[in-house]
């Protein structure tokens, strides 16, 4: 028996289809799931076997995604299937672009964001000429079948499209994902013809094509729940279900309390410390990290922002991309923080924009107040030293630098930088006029 382990190792990823059950005018594969398109969930999964190369195989279409695919990954390379004719034409157009002709070949399908590092290298393991990963479905509508012998063996795989009324019933489904020496694989591809119910060259056809060349093709059982694909935008919405139940999952088992963890969203790249609480809806969007102890109320949306220890977060606070927010720093209630750093013990309560800014240590930031940081044509920044007392409803307007220990009064607008220490108040002096409003009610009913 064939023994491949020492071959180094490509992976072609297939995300060519029309994905016309999607309904969609972005190719199924490009939809988000927890913070990033389907398909990078599938190339993350390969990252830790090493590959030597990435092929990911593409329409013609997608060229405008592929920074989105590729991140910064220079291992990624596109191979572009200008007529969408089946799946083995898909592998075969990604097998033309391998640099390695003695490579492993890792076949994944683009759509089956579920699956995990660690089954990949389980199927790297298994000894034949053909490994596959296959999954047990109650209801297998739409996935090919295995028809199998002997234990483990697989002689064919039948589309739904193709089986007949007994062959429907077997629940044993194939995922897509199989691993095959590139010599064997090339020459199998060869021999694929489109003469099945789709008219299409289906790659599944190599296995009965190896299966006669007395090769063997072994398949090995893997939790279906991580081989769900997408076809359908239900099946996206159960695909992120169960994505965000792992994630949930591994919150839970590693020291943060979740209040009701279906209600909470996390990003495939969410970092949690230890004796973190979210309570009920909340939404992590791309890159955000928390650290120990810090609480984070229901109702807040956070993207792009690292939090410190002993924070307090929430209810009802919305962090924006580059928010640093420091230890024992408090945000509360209809706040919204972006791209600003907010120092140790700080707090910023209630009802208040600060944007382009950065907060020194114990900051008290009353309600209401704005950092105008936008003229209608630039950004501009605003500065804020230690223990600055900023009274409510004030208006900071940027660029501005507010001294160490400086209190605003409240209702202030300030216009100009305010030197340590110093108290800047910019309210019109308040006159009151005797009687004024009865004289006032009188006039308005003439
Ligand atoms: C495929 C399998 C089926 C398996 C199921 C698992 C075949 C023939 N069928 O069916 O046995 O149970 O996946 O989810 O392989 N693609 C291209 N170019 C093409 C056609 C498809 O790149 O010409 C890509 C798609 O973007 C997708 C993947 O290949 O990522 C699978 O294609 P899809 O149409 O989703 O196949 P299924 O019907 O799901
Ligand atoms: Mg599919």
């Amino acid at each position: 028996m064939p023994i491949y382990h020492n071959l180094p190792l490509a992976t072609i990823i297939l995300a060519a289809g029309k994905s016309t059950r999607m309904k969609s005018s972005l190719p199924k594969v490009l939809h988000t799931m927890a913070g990033q398109p389907v398909i990078r969930h599938v190339i993350d999964a390969t990252m830790p076997l090493n590959p030597m190369q990435t092929i990911v195989v593409v329409n013609t279409d997608m060229q405008p995604h592929y920074g989105t695919i590729k991140k910064e990954d220079e291992s990624i390379d596109f191979a572009v299937q200008d007529e969408q004719l089946g799946t083995a034409d898909a592998v075969r157009v990604g097998l033309g672009q391998c640099r390695h002709k003695d490579a492993r070949i890792l076949i994944l399908y683009g759509d089956t964001p579920l699956i995990t590092s660690k089954t990949l290298k389980g199927l790297l393991q298994v000894e034949a000429d053909i490994a596959l990963l296959a999954f047990e479905r109650k209801d297998p509508t739409g996935y090919g079948r295995l028809i199998t012998y002997k234990k483990d063996r697989i002689q064919s795989i039948i589309e739904e499209k193709d089986t007949t009324k007994s062959q429907r019933k077997i629940t044993l489904c194939n995922s897509g994902i199989l691993i095959i020496s590139a010599g064997l694989l090339e020459e199998l591809l060869q021999q694929v013809t489109p003469h099945n119910a789709a008219g299409e060259y289906y790659l599944t056809d190599i296995i009965s094509l190896a299966h006669k060349k007395n090769k063997i093709c072994r398949y090995v059982v893997c939790d279906e729940n991580e081989l769900v694909g997408i076809n359908t935008r239900h099946q996206l919405a159960e695909v992120s279900q169960l994505f965000q139940k792992r994630k949930a999952d591994h919150a839970l088992e590693n020291g943060v309390t979740l209040i009701a963890p279906e209600t909470v969203f996390f990003s495939y790249d969410t970092k949690l410390g230890s004796d973190v609480t979210i309570h009920p809806f909340v939404t992590f969007g791309p890159n955000v990290e928390i650290g120990n102890s810090t609480t984070i109320h229901s109702f807040s949306h956070i993207e792009g922002a690292k939090i410190g220890n002993h924070c307090n977060i929430g209810p009802f606070a919305r962090l924006r991309p580059d928010t640093v927010i420091a230890a024992e720093a408090k945000i509360g209630n209809f706040v919204e923080i972006k791209k600003s750093t907010i120092g140790k013990g700080s707090k910023v309560n209630h009802l208040t924009y600060i944007g382009d800014a950065e907060l020194k240590e114990n900051v008290n930031i009353g309600a209401g107040v704005v950092t105008c940081n936008y003229d209608g044509y630039k950004k501009h920044k605003t500065a804020i030293g230690n223990n600055v007392f900023v009274g409510s409803n004030s208006s900071l307007i940027a660029p501005i630098v507010v001294g160490d220990n400086s209190i605003i009064g409240a209702g202030s607008t300030i216009l100009e930088d305010i030197q340590e220490n110093a108290m800047a108040l910019s309210k019109v002096k308040q006159t009151n006029i005797e009687n004024g409003a009865t004289q006032y009610k009188n006039k308005q009913k003439k």
